[in-house]
Formats: C-alpha cells, sequence, structure tokens
C-alpha cells in the first residue's frame, strides 16, 4: 500500500489549480449512458472513483473514449446489461447512481446494495421510497436490489433528509418518467445543481435545482451533448485548510467563490485573511489562529466532507473549539490519529472538543477514509519532523495530484511504496 512521506512545517505558497467534483462527475458519469448519442464530458477529475466508475459503465456497454486526461466521450447506444456487478458497488458507493439512470433509460436496473462505510451506515431508503412512488418495484435479491416496471410515473415527492444522492438518484430516473415530478426536501449541493444542469444540456426539463423544491417534466429521450463539470469545493476547501494550517497564502484558481463561502466565513471568522474575484479564492494565514464552533449541514451549511480538515486547523488553533457532525454517525475515526501527532481532542457522541496545541510532531499515521486522510496530510504539512500517512488509497479516490498540487506549493511530501525508500527519503529529508 502507498503512503505519504511528509516533512512538516513549511507554509504553504503559490498557486493550485483545482479540478472538476468528483461527487458531480460521477452522477453525471452514470446519467451519460441515459443517451443513445455521445455525450463529451469536461473538466472530469482524473481520480479513482471516477475512474473505477467508468470501467463500470464500460461493462455493462457503454463506450467510453478518453479523448485526454480530462475530457471523456461517453456513449450508451449499445448497453447490454442492466446489472451493476457487485466488485463495482465494492469499489464504489456511488454506482448506485446507475439505478436511477438504469431505471430512467430502460425501466429496469439491478445494483448490489451499498453496504456501510468508514463514516456510517448510509442507509438508501430515500432513493427507493423515491423510486417507488415513480412506480418501480423493487427487492432485494440476494443482496442486489432489483428494480423494475413498465413506465414510471411522475409522483409528488416529500425527502424525509435532505439527501445528495437519492435527490440526483430520483431527479436522474425522473427525466424519463411520464408527466410531472416534483422533489420536496431536495438537496441543494452544487453538484445536486450541476446534475440538473447536465440533464438538462441532455434535453430534460428540471427546474428548481439548487433550492428544497425540484420540479421536473418527464421527457421522451435525451440526447448528446458536451458539459463541463463545476469545480470542486471539496478539493478546494482542503487547500484552503492546507493554507490555514501551515501559516501559508495560497490562491486556488478555476473556482466558484460562493460555493466555498461557508468554508471562506470559517477561515476569517478564526483569523485568516480570504480574498475572492470571479474564479479565483486566495486564503492568506500570517499569525496562530483563535478557536470557534462549528456544525456541519446540508449545503449551504459548512459541509460534512470539510470536517475533518477545519478539525485538523482548530486543533493548532488558541483555545477551545467545538465540531459537531449532524450528517453521518461515524465521522471522528481521524481524531486518534491525530493525537499520535499531539493533537488534544475529545469526542463524546456527536462533537469533538478541540483543545488548541502549539504544534504538531510528526508520526506514523493511517487515513481511515477519504476526507479523514486529507486532514491527517493538512497536519502532516504542518507539524515538526516526518509524518508517514498509511493507507493512503482513500486519498486517491478524490484527490488529482494531492503530492504534486502540494509540492507545486513548497510542499515536503512524497510517495512511498516500501520501508526501504521511506529509510531513503528521512535521509534526502534530512531526518
Ligand atoms: C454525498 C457525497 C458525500 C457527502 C454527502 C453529504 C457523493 C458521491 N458523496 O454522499 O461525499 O459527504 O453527500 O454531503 O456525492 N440518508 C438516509 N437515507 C438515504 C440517503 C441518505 O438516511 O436514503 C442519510 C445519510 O445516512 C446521511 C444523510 O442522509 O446521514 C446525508 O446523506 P447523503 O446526502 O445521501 O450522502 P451521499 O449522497 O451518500
Amino acid at each position: 500500500m502507498e503512503k505519504y512521506a511528509i516533512r512538516g512545517g513549511s507554509p504553504l505558497v503559490g498557486e493550485v489549480d483545482i479540478a472538476g467534483a468528483k461527487n458531480a462527475a460521477l452522477p453525471i458519469i452514470s446519467a451519460a449512458i441515459m443517451s443513445n448519442e455521445t455525450v463529451t464530458l469536461e473538466n472530469l477529475p482524473d481520480v479513482n472513483d471516477v475512474n473505477v466508475l467508468l470501467e463500470a459503465i464500460q461493462r455493462i456497454g457503454a463506450g467510453v473514449d478518453r479523448v485526454d486526461r480530462h475530457t471523456v466521450r461517453i456513449n450508451g447506444a449499445h448497453i447490454k446489461g442492466y446489472s451493476v456487478d457487485y466488485e463495482s458497488m465494492k469499489k464504489i458507493r456511488a454506482s448506485y447512481y446507475l439505478l436511477g439512470a438504469l431505471l430512467g433509460k430502460y425501466n429496469r436496473a439491478s445494483v448490489p446494495m451499498p453496504g456501510g462505510c468508514a463514516i456510517g451506515s448510509r442507509p438508501i431508503d430515500q432513493h427507493t421510497k423515491g423510486f417507488r412512488a415513480l412506480g418501480v418495484r423493487i427487492e432485494n435479491e440476494s443482496g442486489y436490489l432489483v428494480a423494475s416496471c413498465d413506465q414510471m410515473f411522475g409522483a409528488h415527492i416529500f425527502m424525509d433528509v435532505v439527501s445528495v444522492g437519492a435527490t440526483i438518484n430520483i431527479m436522474m430516473a425522473a427525466c424519463r418518467a411520464s408527466g410531472r415530478t416534483i422533489i420536496e426536501n431536495a438537496a441543494k449541493e452544487p453538484h445536486v445543481v450541476d446534475a440538473a444542469n447536465f440533464l438538462n444540456s441532455m434535453g430534460a426539463r428540471i427546474k428548481g435545482a439548487g433550492t428544497d423544491v425540484i420540479r421536473i417534466q418527464g421527457v421522451q429521450e435525451l440526447h448528446g451533448c458536451t458539459y463541463t463539470i463545476v469545480p470542486d469545493m471539496i478539493e478546494a476547501g482542503t487547500y484552503m485548510m492546507a493554507a490555514a494550517a501551515t501559516k501559508g497564502d495560497i490562491v486556488l484558481r478555476n473556482v466558484i467563490p460562493k460555493h466555498l463561502e461557508a468554508i471562506s466565513a470559517k477561515l476569517r471568522e478564526i483569523g485568516c485573511e480570504v480574498m475572492e474575484a470571479d474564479d479565483w479564492v486566495r486564503v492568506v494565514a500570517s499569525r496562530r489562529l483563535s478557536s470557534t464552533q462549528v456544525k456541519t449541514l446540508p449545503y449551504p451549511g459548512f459541509p460534512t466532507d470539510m470536517q475533518p480538515q477545519m478539525a485538523a486547523v482548530l486543533a493548532l488553533a488558541n483555545g477551545t473549539s467545538i465540531v459537531k457532525e449532524s450528517i453521518f454517525e461515524s465521522r471522528f475515526k481521524y481524531v486518534d490519529e491525530l493525537a499520535r501527532m499531539g493533537a488534544n481532542i475529545k469526542v463524546e457522541g456527536n462533537a469533538a472538543m478541540i483543545i488548541g496545541v502549539d504544534r504538531f510532531h510528526g508520526a506514523q499515521v493511517a487515513s481511515p477514509d477519504l476526507r479523514a486522510g486529507a486532514a491527517l496530510v493538512i497536519a502532516g504539512l504542518s507539524a515538526e519532523g516526518i509524518t508517514v500517512v498509511d493507507d493512503i488509497g482513500y486519498i486517491l479516490r478524490g484527490y488529482e495530484d494531492f503530492d504534486e498540487k502540494l509540492r507545486l506549493l513548497g510542499a515536503a511530501i512524497e510517495k512511498i511504496h516500501s520501508e526501504a525508500e521511506l529509510r531513503k527519503l528521512e535521509l534526502w529529508m534530512g531526518v
């Protein structure tokens, strides 16, 4: 398993280009198979989750043609199966988007039940509730969700929880239902809006994405288009936190500052300068930061996917901070790893009390999941000495060129594959 070795202590300074959003790319790739015409997707992030999903749609017969690293042409004219294999689901939960896409196109689909994951149990009852409301029969057959109907009919659906995945999945299927569907209490995340904009570019008739009521008028068919994926607000936010933790000065290019408002506001509150223009944001942290309170909420609240990175920053701030996680049930697994680096954090239920320390020291730590892994890298960048972050496979699922981009900002970070390489690196890093 690959690891990152980091010699911390240097402020990150410079400019970084933000990639397309993984969480927008996943539903959009799935929805692309709903047309029999070619769809060209631009600004696709080159990250493992995206590549695994591209392989999964290829396995059911979609044409996938990589034009360049960030552009792909997808053609769904020759889909030969409606069943997503267990291996794809095991590697990437978001292959559940193929349920909505295949149902929308063929009125049938079969997808392995996604299990829990590192951050909680993650039920999909809201997805199935929505599909059933559209007239779909869904059975659990030997661990597979098998869904079918003769024709979907538009329905008025009230979501019991605000769910990004369920909102997008139902929206995709409803595009081809007969009549009008209304989704109430819909998720408002930028990737919901991006998926809706993409479907509309294919000829769908979706209104209201970005508000909590989405209205969808079903259409007969979806056509090809060329579409550019929205910038990744979580990747951007992660670099913003890296600037804050290392007392750095970073300009993030190719971002939508509006999507980063909750993150920018928290950083300003604790003492960072955050400047922004049309498509860039600059974060400057020139002094020790102060404590605050953070509660994760659906968009436009503070994103749960930024909670571990924010906690890493607050663990070095002056004073005591409280971080409350209100979306996922076990998203504090990284706390024990941060403690190995000297952090003082106590978790009770869904809240973490963070007593800021003056500095972290390097240690050997392991990523419990994608965003927690990024938080450990941030901690390593600000620590004294060498930090080795293990299990970086999680991080590679969602961050394109993470170590390369950090090196361009002046970080001493290397990907290593063996203990021998680590020893060599320690010599090189002067330990
Ligand atoms: C997406 C993101 C993930 C992010 C999360 C919340 C992708 C691929 N992943 O995940 O990075 O952390 O949004 O912003 O886009 N829930 C139910 N029943 C359901 C569905 C969800 O109870 O049927 C609950 C979940 O357990 C959770 C909450 O609703 O407590 C929000 O989950 P949801 O928005 O669905 O997360 P995902 O779409 O899986």
